[in-house]
This record gives C-alpha cells, structure tokens and sequence, in this order.
C-alpha cells in the first residue's frame, strides 16, 4: 500500500516523491480528467504524505453552499470553512488542524483542511500550497459550472411555465386552432382542434405533416392554402360549409402568417371559427331590415293607390247604373258594355286583394288579442281547408303537444291565415300529392317559446332564396298562380306577434317552416 511505502521513507525521500506525484497530478488535469478523479488524487496523495489522519476539499458554490469532499470534511463548520479558522489566520493550526485555502485570482474559492498528528515539515506545507494552488483553477471551473447549471435549470422552467400559459390560452379559445412550419409539420395543436369533429389528440397530430392528419381535405388544395400564405405573407380568410356533424354549419377559416425571425414566414397559424350562429343572426338581421324598408315603401304606395282604386270602384259602379237605367228606357246598350264593366269590376276587386295583402304585411291590423293556443290555431285552419278541391289529394299528419303554453297577445284569425298560407305553399311545392306534417312542440328552452312547424316533402328551396321569399311580390310560381305575398304576409304578421319564421330545405327533398312565437303558461 502506498501509505505504508511513504511511511518507512524520510521526510526528503517523502518531498521527492510528493514532487513526482504533483508532476503526474498536473499531467493528468492537463488531460482533464472528472474533478472527483483528481481530488481523490489530491486526497489521497496528501494523507500518504502528511500522515493526516483525516483530509477534505470543500468548493463553495455560488448560491451559497459548501459541497466537500473526503472525510475531513467533517472537521469544521461550514462556517469555519469560509471564513477561515477562528482565532487564527489562514495555514495556521487550531491544535492540530490546519485549513488552506484554495484562491483563484483574487476570489476564495474552497478550502484544504486536514487533521495531522505532528507539525508538518516546511516541504509538507509547500506541497499543499501546490496542491492547492492546482486545485484552484479546477474548482473555479467546477463553481462557474454549477453557477450554469443553476441559471439553465431555472431559464428551463421560466421558459416551461411560459410554454404551459400560452398552451393554456390557446386551449381556451373557443377556436380550432393549429400551426405548421415550411415543412408541413404540425407544430402546436389546440383542445379545440383534439376535440372538435375530425378530433385528433395533440400527441398523435404534432410533429405529424397536416395532411396526414386532415387527409378527408384534398392534399393539393390544402398545399395550395399554405403556400400562398408562405410566399405572400398576407392573411387569407375563407368560408367553408360541413356537414360532418351531421347539421350543416359554417366555419370561417384563417391562415394567418407566422415569422419566427426578420426574415420570411417560417409558420402558419390556422384558425377555424364556427360562425353558423352569428351568420344566421346576422341574415335575420339584414332581411328584417330590408323588409320593413320594403313594408314602409309598400305602405306609402298602397296608400296612394288605394285612393284612385276606390275611385275607379265608384265609377264602375255608376256607370253600371247608368246601363240599367238605359236599358229600362229601352235605349240599346251592346253585349261588350257589360262585359268589358264586369271586366273593370273584376280586376278592381284583384287590385284590392293585393292592395291589402301588402298592407297586411307592411302592418298588420290587430283585432282582438288574445292568448291563444296553437293547436287551436291547427284545428281550425284544417277544418277550413278541408273542403279545398286540390287539399283533398292531400294527407296532412299532425303532432300537437298538448301541454304546450298559449300564445299572448295573438289574433286566431291571423294565426289560420299563417298556416294556410304555409300549407298552400307545401301544397304547391308537392303537386298537390304526399304528405304535410304539422307539428306543435314547445322550444328547447323555456324563453324559446312555442314552435309551429310544417314540414312537407316537396321540391325543396334553394339556399340563396331563403331571404328573398320572404319580400313581397316574390313568387317562381307561373303568372295567375300566385302573387308571391303569401309569406311576406306570413312575415308580417309573425313580427308583430313577437315571434319570427325560420326556413330549413334541401332540394328536392322538401322544406321545413318554423314559426316561433311567444309563450305564456296556461
Ligand atoms: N314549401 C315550399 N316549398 C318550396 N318552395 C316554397 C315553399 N314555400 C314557398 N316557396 C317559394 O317561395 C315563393 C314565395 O312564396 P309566397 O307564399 O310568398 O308566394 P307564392 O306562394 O308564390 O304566392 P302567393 O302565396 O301569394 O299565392 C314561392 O313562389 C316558392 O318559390
Ligand atoms: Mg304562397
């Protein structure tokens, strides 16, 4: 044992041989060997040649702790360790322990410190100057890298807890939200886009190219999209109708650019925004504007016209007086006279007619009111179109809840006069064969009111007609058919009972009239 060895040698045999040690040492820090390694090295040479019963190295890292090694460190105080032996100065003894500290520069930064059974000989105590002095720049090295070590830990989980608050923000947005980078490669994938209908969990979509995982989308369109946004730089926004929820919906789609540098796009952000709600308001909105526009314009001329018609009216009228009188008198009066004034008569009472179909839609007249129920309503107007020639080839299938609330402030009359005008219509788009159903359900929520609905299988309404069948004088039916006022009268008269009307069709499978009113319990 090497111990053993420098024991039965004298104090100069020692030197040299501690001489040679502190050469190889050198060396092998030159090779740089692990830090432990070498401080075992030290240790180890230090107790053969001092005798030290016990030996340690502390390094006193920047946050202010004191890691050692050997089991000399045991000998003091973390304390003592820093600031030097008390009552004495550095490399002296307090009995027999002896500390030297280990400087770099001008910084302190660890300590040597052994326990030894005789006074050490003035080359025992050079060696462990050298030995300190090598230790030196290796501890310093070994602080500055714990010091890095301690700065990338904490930069690490600052930058983690950045990452989860934006993964939480965009997890929250009521959005589909993805982003690509030039490669196609998904690089973020939000709660919305893992749960939505083409749901694809996060792991599964990141690092994936987007056409692998939106593969029902055409590969080449979806290419196209991306590219443009990367060669441009500019936003693109489109709208885009599915069905994969089994309802048709509306989604606006942006692909908005992305740079992670001064440089060119390096990532694209998709956003998916479901806008059926707010698209649907928004029509509602627009066409209830329009038709009061049209309701007021209406109004003004039919008033203007009414006045001339009634004239017109009169005149016939005492002309047709005037014949009579002729003719008692004897006096000729040809065939076509009268004809030709039960023409004027005729027409007249048509002009009339639509004259008052505008002015119902434009303002309805409100004669009593009243809460009223719709099954009521159903019954009634049923019962009237029994006796219509063409309803007879019809079948009409009615459910009616009977527990639904009543109608306040509703006129029975112009309720009959909704529902016919809805039935002629499924009527007509059926050529007067298959079936009409009706049904009476209360809405999906208690503010929601009651629901009318006729549902038919006839040919179907276009979407693009969906707001223009509700404006007067709008009909695709052939001329003497009809005068296209049905519905606006519909219009009307829903509006001023508080409710509206909605449309759902597909064509040539039949349309679906809702009309929502009111409610107050019975
Ligand atoms: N159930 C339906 N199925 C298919 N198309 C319909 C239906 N209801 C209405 N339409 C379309 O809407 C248009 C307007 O209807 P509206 O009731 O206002 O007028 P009209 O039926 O043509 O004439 P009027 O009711 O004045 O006799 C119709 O011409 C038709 O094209
Ligand atoms: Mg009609």
């Amino acid at each position: 044992m090497a111990d053993h060895q420098y024991a039965t040698e004298s104090s100069e045999e020692r030197a040299t041989r501690a001489l040679g040690t502190l050469a190889a040492i050198s060396a092998e820090l030159a090779s740089a060997r692990p830090l432990e390694a070498i401080i075992d090295r030290i240790l180890g040479t230090i107790t053969a040649v001092t005798d030290a019963a016990e030996v340690g190295v502390w390094l006193h890292t920047p946050n202010g702790m004191t890691l050692g090694w050997g089991r000399g460190t045991r000998l003091l105080t973390e304390q003592e360790i820093r600031n030097g032996l008390p009552g004495a100065t550095e490399k002296q003894s307090r009995n027999d322990l002896r500390l030297e500290g280990i400087v770099f520069g001008e910084r302190r930064v660890g300590a040597l410190a052994l326990r030894t059974t005789r006074i050490l000989e003035p080359e025992e105590r050079l060696l462990l100057s050298a030995l300190a002095n090598l230790l030196a720049p290796e501890l310093a090295h070994a602080e500055r890298s714990r010091q890095l070590e301690v700065e990338v830990a904490s930069r690490t989980a600052e930058i983690e807890r950045g990452h989860r608050f934006i993964e939480k923000v965009i997890d929250s947005l009521p959005l589909g939200l993805y982003v690509i980078d030039r490669e196609y490669r998904i690089q973020s994938w939000n709660r919305k886009r893992e749960t939505g209908m083409q749901g694809v969990s996060r792991e599964e979509a990141l690092g994936r190219t987007i056409f692998e995982i939106l593969h029902r989308q055409p590969g080449d369109m979806l290419r196209r999209e991306f590219d443009q946004v990367f060669a441009t730089g500019r936003m693109q926004e489109y709208q885009m109708e599915s069905t994969l929820s089994g309802e048709q919906r509306t989604y606006r789609i942006s692909k908005i650019p992305m740079r992670l540098g001064d440089g060119p796009v390096t990532h694209v952000i998709t956003i998916g925004e479901d806008v059926t709600d707010w698209q649907q308001a928004q029509e509602r909105f627009s066409q209830s504007e329009k038709l009061a526009a049209i309701g007021q314009l209406a109004a003004g001329v039919m008033h203007e016209i009414n006045n001339p018609l009634a004239t017109i009216a009169a005149c016939a009228e005492s002309l047709g007086y005037r014949i009579e009188d002729l003719e008692k008198a004897g006096a000729p009066v040809s065939p076509e006279t009268r004809d030709f004034l039960g023409i004027i008569e005729n027409e007249v009472v048509r002009c009339k007619q639509i004259v008052d179909g505008l002015l119902d839609f434009s303002r309805p007249k409100q004669p009593r009111k009243e809460r009223v129920s719709l099954n009521e309503v159903v019954e009634r107007t049923l019962f009237l179109l029994k006796h219509h020639v063409r309803f007879k080839r019809l079948s009409v299938q009615t459910t009616l809840d009977p527990l639904i609330g009543r109608v306040p402030q509703a006129s029975t009359e112009q309720l009959v006069q909704v529902l016919m005008a809805l039935l002629l219509n499924a009527m007509d788009a059926m050529q007067e064969r298959g079936t009409v159903r009706i049904v009476t359900r209360p809405g999906p929520t208690v503010h929601d009111g009651v629901i009318l609905e006729v549902i038919d299988t006839g040919h179907g309404i276009a979407r693009s007609e969906f707001t223009k069948i509700f404006e007067p004088f709008y009909t695709t039916k052939e001329p003497g058919q009809g005068t296209g006022l049905g519905l606006s009268i519909c219009y009307g008269i829903v509006q001023e009972h508080g409710g509206r009307i909605e449309v759902d069709s597909t064509i040539g499978q039949g349309s679906t009239f809702r009309v929502i009113l009111p409610v107050v319990e019975t």
